[in-house]
């Protein structure tokens, strides 16, 4: 599964009230094709949030949390952790439906999730409850990619019940916030779409989650500042399984696994 065509759509509100247009959407993506809803999220809105989290990011100790029922929101970093299913380096801000929080999240991204639930086919409110359902939840991740380290190694994400698209929301600029690097979709021929070069920001993204994609390094040739909060963020608008449900498979990070086949 690759990228086919790139398609630009300005309709998000009036594709999610219209069956047909679903239907057509959700079959292009199943054929590999990129939606790019232009503007579905205030870009001021995105801005605050950058704000607001980078002061978070600076004045709290980062921890990992499990994904179970009822946990708090947290913050982590991920340096290249052995322990991840995908191996990253990022500064993650995590979400859930059960927490109140200031920017009423859920709500902001109501209709993006509405639009991931009605192309996987489950209804519009699916997983946004208080509590899991099918043993997953919706989760909302900011992912900060720092300049000169931020990345994440090219993989394929579960393809199932619960999703057939993970949607992105693009939070920065190529070019102004960042200048090599970032986001990528492959197509047949092993090329990359960077997909901050064709959306702006408070654009949303959705491709099938089997086309492989990552985070080449953002602007490798500089030094990382954690604290400066230079380089590249996004939001991830996701459903996850929570930490005991073994029946959906784990994303699959294909750079791990090229490396472990050469060493066969
Ligand atoms: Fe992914």
């Amino acid at each position: 599964m690759f990228v086919r065509n790139i398609i630009h759509r300005a309709d998000h509100a009036q594709v999610l009230e219209n069956p047909d247009l679903l239907a057509e959407v959700r079959q292009n993506i199943e054929a590999g094709d990129i939606y790019v809803f232009e503007r579905v999220i205030e870009p001021s809105s995105l801005l605050a949030l950058r704000n607001y989290l980078s002061q978070i990011g600076s004045n709290s100790l980062p921890n990992y949390q499990k994904i179970e029922p009822g946990c708090p929101n947290f913050h982590r970093i991920n340096v290249w952790d052995p322990r991840s299913y995908v191996q990253a380096c990022f500064h993650q801000f995590v979400f859930f439906p059960w927490n109140q929080d200031i920017f009423n999240l859920f709500e902001l991204t109501k209709d993006v999730y509405a639009m991931r639930n009605s192309i996987t086919g489950l209804p519009k409110e699916k997983f946004l409850g208080p509590t899991p359902e099918d043993g997953c939840t919706a989760r909302i991740a900011f992912q900060f990619y720092p300049s000169g380290l931020g990345g994440m190694n090219k993989h394929r994400d579960p393809y199932d019940h619960h999703q057939l698209t993970v949607p992105t929301v693009t939070m920065s600029q190529k070019g102004t916030d960042f200048t090599s690097g970032g986001a990528y979709a492959e197509n047949a021929a092993g090329e990359r779409i960077y997909t901050d070069e064709i959306s702006d920001i408070g654009d949303v993204v959705y491709f099938n989650s089997q086309i492989p994609h990552g985070v080449e390094t953002i602007d490798q040739e500089q030094k990382v500042d954690w604290l400066s909060f230079r380089g590249r963020w996004m939001m991830l608008v996701a459903v996850n399984k929570l930490v005991d449900n073994s029946q959906i498979a784990d994303a699959v990070d294909l750079e791990k696994l090229s490396l472990s086949n050469q060493q066969k």
